[in-house]
């Protein structure tokens, strides 16, 4: 979704921004933008540029131009909510004499722009961000100080906001505020100047910056960590009612290490990220086993085990592809540890009025960790009391910190739109979960402990791509590219890897796809079928094959056109991606996942789309 850029310091700011930008592409956005204030006081330059369309265009457009010196930009890039993705629409916006870029959502902008459009702004474009510049000047030409005028600025915005402004009327800093949406800040420089979270004269420092004497300091802010992978190594993720300016850097706390190695956001040779990241698969499910499954144990001890007391049961709360790895939950929850659970879609939960017990724990997962529907059920579930467990990718996200618990499935940073390697860890810790509440609770014994670390260790290994399976469906793709849809059946956890193949498949390839329960494709479905219906049948060994059979036969016999993903081949299906051999049902669960991965993108890849960036979609939405 949108992403913020901000840089104060004397490199050239055309190239930190773009490339600020460029590592947030992968979230989705329509247009970009950047505005930058340079030169001397007193003769201060400032300038923006905007572009519909990829980064490419913006900086095509921004080719001729460099901005050396000591300055400031602002960058973003725009995934529309309230208004076209025009360059009108894309950010910064302006005033008179100041721009402004914003993640979020002002969801009291139209009773702002109405007051401002009677004390005589003229606003250009449609969105809600634009009254945030004119809410600054307004107050600015009132009390005359920036400081003070950006303060009661953020005081009148409600909603959720990461913003950032800059303004002539303080040409050495960037004014931020944060509320609902993350945020982060960062600096480089000498020691005394940032000062580490003690009292300091970075304020005068950056003052000073003007001068001959400048010192290299140069504070940088991101609306996640990617941007800033490589330039600094210490941030400050700020906090929700934060309000300040850049030179506040030196006095903010806590400051903590920035944790991510840039190899992870590199594609290595692959074509695509969602490449890259199915190939990692292995390596990062083993990562998120690290420690967790022992030989003699399964510990998690990063959870205090109070919180488990007690449980009468489980409910899960997501969206998008972590709804289906909570779906798979609920079986492994229900099966192994013997807790009832529910699976809720956070966008639905938000407002039904839910019914919650005391003795409830409230599940969420998020790859992100900014799912702002997601989030809020968070935020609702704990104020009703209830003991909350995040799962999820992101260190220090918003959800991470908001949880009383969290385990973090360990899957490196994702860059693919589609989501696959951080799926494949939260089905895992799911198992994981599972398997140590089963113990727990008396359900498991030390046999069945074991058995499922093996299964486990095997399921990893499934999951490695091999060249002939990766082959097999390169070939076989390019029968799948017509037709009126896709239906994508299975049982019992297949039917949420029906549901997240078919997912996958409609993020990246935009064919029409459904995931079905095997077993109710004749409570309607069945309707649709002809030789141009694709139906993928996931048909496990050991787990209800012979129910899945029937249902496929069904389906047969009306003449659908049916690809089987199995281990062993069924006449009845007209194609058969085979699954290497596997011993258990979740290792079958693995195999057939990296297949559904690697048919989508293969699918896509020939209809030429944009694998990586699929039209229409965020990779974090911060909007509900
Ligand atoms: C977006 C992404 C999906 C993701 C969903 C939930 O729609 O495109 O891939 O599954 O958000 O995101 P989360 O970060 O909370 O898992």
């Amino acid at each position: 979704m949108c992403g913020i850029v901000g840089y104060v310091g004397a490199r050239e700011k055309r190239g930190i921004l773009l490339e600020g930008l460029k590592e947030l592409e992968y979230r989705g956005y329509d247009s970009a933008g950047f505005a930058v204030l340079t030169g001397e006081r007193g003769s201060e330059q400032m300038q923006s540029f905007k572009a519909t369309g990829r980064l490419k265009n913006l900086a095509d457009k921004t080719k001729d131009f460099a901005f050396n010196g000591f300055g400031l930009g602002i960058a973003h890039t725009r995934w529309a909510t309230h208004g076209k993705p025009t360059e009108i629409n894309a950010h910064p916006h302006t005033g008179e004499f100041s721009y402004v870029v914003h993640n979020g959502i002002i969801e009291n902008y139209k009773e702002l722009k109405d007051e401002l459009q009677a004390l005589g702004h003229t606003f250009l474009s449609q969105t809600d961000t634009e009254v945030i510049v004119h809410l600054f000047e307004q107050h600015f030409s009132q009390c005359n100080d920036p400081r003070s005028a950006w303060e009661r600025t953020a005081k009148r915005l409600k909603g959720a906001y990461a913003t950032l402004l800059i303004t002539k009327a303080a040409p050495d800093r960037i004014f931020y505020a944060k509320h609902g949406a993350p945020l982060i800040i960062a600096g480089k420089g000498t020691e005394s100047a940032l000062g580490s979270g003690r009292e300091s004269k970075a304020h005068e420092s950056l003052e000073s910056a003007q001068g001959a004497e400048r010192p290299q300091i140069e504070i940088y802010f991101a609306s996640s960590d990617a941007p800033l992978i490589g330039l600094v190594d210490m941030v400050v993720y700020l906090e929700d009612g934060a309000v300040g300016d850049s030179s506040d850097f030196a006095t903010l706390s806590p400051k903590v290490p920035l944790s991510h190695s840039k190899s992870f956001a590199q594609k290595d040779g692959f074509r695509y990220f969602m490449e890259k990241e199915i190939y990692e698969q292995e390596q990062v499910l083993l990562e998120t086993m690290l420690g967790r499954v022992k030989e003699d144990a399964i510990v998690l001890d990063e959870i205090d085990p109070a919180l488990f007391d007690g449980i009468s049961e489980i409910s899960i709360c997501a969206c998008g592809t972590s709804y289906h790895a909570g779906m798979v939950g609920k079986y492994l929850l229900e099966r192994m540890a013997g807790v009832r659970t529910n699976v809720v879609l956070a966008s639905e939960f938000r407002y039904a009025k839910p019914i919650l017990l005391k003795d409830e724990l409230f599940v969420v997962i998020s790859q992100s960790g900014e799912t702002a529907d997601t989030l809020e059920a968070l935020k609702l579930a704990k104020s009703q009391g209830l003991r909350t467990l995040a799962i999820c990718n992101v260190d220090n996200s918003s959800i991470v910190r908001e949880a009383d618990a969290v385990l973090l499935t360990r899957a490196g940073i994702e860059k693919g739109v589609a989501s696959t390697k951080a799926f494949a860890t939260q089905v895992m810790l799911l198992w994981i979960l599972a398997t140590f509440l089963g113990v727990e609770r008396g359900v498991l014994g030390e046999r069945e402990r074991e058995r499922e670390r093996a299964n486990m260790i095997a399921a990893i290994a499934a999951t490695k791509v091999s060249q002939n399976l990766h082959e097999r469906i390169k070939r076989l793709s390019k029968r799948y590219l017509h037709g009126h849809g896709f239906f994508f059946i299975g049982r019992d956890v297949f039917y949420p890897l029906a549901l997240e193949g078919a997912l996958k498949l409609k993020e990246i390839s935009y064919l029409h796809a459904e995931g079905y329960a095997s077993g109710e494709m004749k409570h309607g479905p069945i309707a649709l079928v002809d030789a141009n219906l694709f139906t993928i049948a996931l048909m496990p060994k050991y787990l209800l094959h012979e129910k899945i059979a029937s249902n496929v036969e069904e389906l047969s016999a009306r003449d659908a056109t049916i690809c089987a993903i199995a281990q062993e081949e069924f006449a009845l299906a007209d194609d058969w991606i085979a699954i290497s051999q596997a011993g258990s049902y979740m290792e079958e669960f693995f195999a057939m996942m990296v297949a559904l991965q690697l048919l989508s993108l293969e699918i896509a890849v020939r209809l030429g789309n944009d694998v990586d960036m699929p039209r229409n979609l965020a990779k974090s939405v911060t909007v509900e």
